[in-house]
């Protein structure tokens, strides 16, 4: 169903989000519009972030929900300009670095396999420290689209690398790289990136959910 274009959603950059982005984004069930603006655009502005602003974004992933609230997630980041923006810059893979390079923080996001209980003098294994680090980073993403900003995960990056850089202990995972940044405009990219930078769709929520079955799925 098309929409006229001023009752179109707006995104967390202040533009109207196009026909086909709107298209790709229909919700099948009433959600809360923030769920479908936040996407992850490669084109950034490069435009200076505050450490105060990155820090808003680290606060909302600080409030995620972990495992007996073990708070598994650490997050180590970089803003343009500064001192650590090359060496976590450099851990990115080429093809991540040819447009991350114009983010204006990164933010490395790892956890603890281990936790310490209450009481316990022996650390024992988090089996979810992973899935808590999860969380925390889709809360600094939404936060980050509800500031007018646009964070966007990068899997592709050299952990050994990263681990080196940082003198990161075994004890800890290391999960992905967040580009955050202004989005800026598409001719920013390559041809091929262009063709790409739009919000994405789903599965059908009837692929990913199905009640007391597990049969019923690839
Ligand atoms: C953990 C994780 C790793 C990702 N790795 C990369 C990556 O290495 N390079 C990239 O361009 N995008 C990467 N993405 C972005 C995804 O492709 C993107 O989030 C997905 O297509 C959904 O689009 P949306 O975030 O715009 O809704 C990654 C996203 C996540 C959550």
């Amino acid at each position: 169903m098309s929409r006229e274009a001023s009752s179109a959603p707006r995104t967390s950059f202040g533009a109207r989000m196009s026909e086909h982005a709107i298209a790709a984004r229909a919700a099948a069930h009433p959600i809360d519009p923030q769920f479908l603006q936040r996407w992850s655009p490669r084109a950034f502005t490069g435009e200076a972030i505050d450490e105060a602003t990155l820090l808003t974004f680290l606060e909302a992933a600080r409030w995620a929900p972990s495992g007996f609230n073990a708070q598994p997630w650490r997050f180590i980041y970089a803003r343009a300009g500064t001192p650590a923006w090359e060496p976590l810059l450099g851990t990115l893979s080429e093809f991540n670095r040819g447009w991350a390079h114009r983010a204006s923080a990164l933010v490395l996001v790892l956890s603890a396999r281990q936790w310490l209980p209450p009481g316990k003098t022996e650390p024992q294994v988090n089996l979810t420290h992973a899935f808590d680090a999860g969380a925390a980073w889709a809360l600094l993403a939404l936060q980050a689209s509800l500031s007018g900003w646009a964070a966007h995960g990068v899997g592709g990056f050299d952990r050994d690398k990263a681990r080196a850089t940082y003198a990161i202990p075994a004890g800890f995972e290391l999960h992905a790289v967040v580009a955050i940044g202004r989005r800026g405009d598409k001719s920013l990219l390559s041809q091929v990136l262009q063709a790409r930078e739009t919000p994405s769709p789903r599965r059908p929520l009837a692929e990913l959910a199905a009640e007391g079955r597990f049969d019923f799925f690839d």
